[in-house]
């Protein structure tokens, strides 16, 4: 059982929502046993991967104080699968009305992923709000995320997608920004390497960041 109790939004946890891929069910309890140590209690892990929906079992009946994520979610049985894992959110990389169904009638919490205009306002009819912006630089970055402001004034989004040390501060910058996502904070040859210090270490980093425009994370 999680300590973790549901979250009202899923942008309010953190400043950075770490993008995870489990190879080896074996790094997934130590990688967000590092996570929750460098004060990062969230954490979406992609289904990408055969070992993703155990790492997913795994975590939240390992790790209390662990927000788990699945990501990824491109079908409506990967939706229902995740559930049944116990995930405790949702993270879809688009949103076609089935997912958006599917995602819906899970029960979770979960983050749509938007790229259009179109898109957004399909989630908006849905009364939602919250949305991942992916893949975030590919599609405009932060001159769209301000472009899309004016017109779009209610939406808070997380941008994903080629977000990395070097940006995440401009992001999270940005009024209609609540946090991020992204795999920097958890790379790919620490995971292999065990070097689970430098991932507490890159948590850290990013953990205590206040956001600029006054929200804060708890
Ligand atoms: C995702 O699935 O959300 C992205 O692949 C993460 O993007 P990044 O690896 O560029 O951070």
């Amino acid at each position: 059982m999680t300590s973790i109790s549901r979250p009202s939004s899923l942008l309010n946890i953190a400043p950075v929502i770490p993008v995870v891929v489990v190879h080896d069910i074996r790094t997934a309890v130590p990688l967000a046993r590092a996570l929750v140590a460098g004060g990062l209690n969230i954490l979406e892990v992609t289904l990408r991967t055969d070992a993703a929906f155990q790492a997913i079992k795994l975590v939240t009946t390992e790790v209390p104080d662990i927000l788990v994520g699945a990501g990824t979610i491109t079908s409506s049985d990967q939706a229902r699968k995740s559930v049944d894992v116990g995930a405790h959110f949702l993270v879809s990389p688009g949103c076609t009305d089935q997912l958006l169904d599917a995602m819906e009638d899970s029960g979770l919490p979960y983050l749509p992923g938007v790229a259009t205009i179109s898109e957004m306002l399909k989630v908006l009819d849905r009364k939602k709000a919250e949305m991942k912006f992916f893949p975030a630089e590919a599609a405009g970055g932060i001159p769209y995320l301000r472009a899309v402001a004016g017109p779009l004034p209610k939406i808070q989004f997380c941008p994903t997608g080629g977000i990395t040390a070097a940006t995440v501060e401009a992001y999270l910058g940005e009024p209609n920004v609540g946090c991020v996502g992204g795999s920097w904070v958890t790379p790919s040859d620490a995971i292999r390497d065990g070097d689970w210090t430098r991932i507490t270490q890159l948590a850290r980093g990013v953990a205590s960041w206040p956001k600029r425009n006054g929200m804060g994370h708890r």
